[in-house]
């Protein structure tokens, strides 16, 4: 039984006293709702002082990037070691680092080890870009990025995978329901046939790109799909509390 994930990952936005306001504006709320996994990913600078005003509540913590040396002469890097401390999350390989900052799938190994060797939980990100999908080759290249991140290891303690699809991210052009559910279904493929079926059926495979209120719940009726990693809708206090709350409603069944 995999429960329903929602993460509102903030990306470069919010200064520490922004994300404290919206924390504040959304933590009861969030709180009271307890059948559905839900994460705050703010940028690092916030990390410590949104922990501080959500402990004691179920809400957890991410962060949106890591380094993969535990520590040294890094200097402006953060560690995993660091990162233990506060969160139970990390996203690795969101598509904007692997555009902007060159993250190849070498880099995300690495990432995604260094994660799990201090319990850090892996959110990692996948998907294809506009060409790859028209050229009919999503399944191609899902498959090239989940062998390059998984390689070499063993077991993926609690790491959830993320399908986001880069001509869905911030465009408004999110995929349809059905698009996703055969993706992820294929993910779930690819983990099963790497691992075994317990893996396939515990680890939780969001879907992510231009997720709203709005079309929230044609994702989660789906049954392949396990929740949302939400960007721009997830800094809006009423908006992603709306999405919580719909997970909530739709998205509790046995999901095996
Ligand atoms: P948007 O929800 O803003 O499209 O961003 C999705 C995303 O990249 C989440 O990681």
């Amino acid at each position: 039984m995999r429960v329903p994930m929602i993460a509102g990952n903030w990306k470069m936005n919010t200064t520490v006293s922004e994300a404290m306001e919206l924390v504040n504006e959304i933590r009861q709320e969030l709180d009271e709702i307890d059948n559905v996994d839900k994460v705050l990913c703010p940028p690092f600078v916030s990390l410590a002082a949104v922990k501080e005003l959500i402990k004691g509540s179920s809400i957890k913590l991410g962060a949106q990037n890591i380094y993969f040396e535990q520590k040294g002469a890094y200097t402006g890097e953060i560690s995993p070691l660091m990162l233990a401390e506060l969160c139970e999350f990390v996203i690795i390989g969101h598509s904007e680092r692997r555009q902007y900052f060159n993250e190849t799938g070498e880099i995300i190994n690495k990432k995604v080890k260094a994660a799990l060797k201090v319990g850090l939980k892996p959110i990692l990100c996948i998907g294809e870009s506009f060409k790859e999908n028209e050229a009919g080759r999503t399944e191609e290249v899902i498959t090239e990025q989940l062998r390059s991140a998984l390689a070499g290891i063993k077991y993926p303690n609690g790491s959830v995978i993320a399908y986001e699809p880069v001509w869905a991210i911030g465009t408004g052009k999110a995929a349809t329901g059905e698009q996703a559910n055969k993706t992820i279904g294929f993910i779930r493929q690819t983990i099963y046939r790497k691992y075994c079926t317990r893996v396939a059926q515990e680890t939780r495979i969001l879907y992510g790109g231009s997720v709203t209120a709005s079309n929230i719940a044609e994702f989660i009726q789906q049954s392949e799909i396990d929740g949302a990693l939400v960007g721009g809708a997830s800094l809006k206090a009423g908006e992603f509390l709306s999405i919580v709350k719909q997970t909530s409603e739709i998205g509790v069944f046995e999901r095996d």
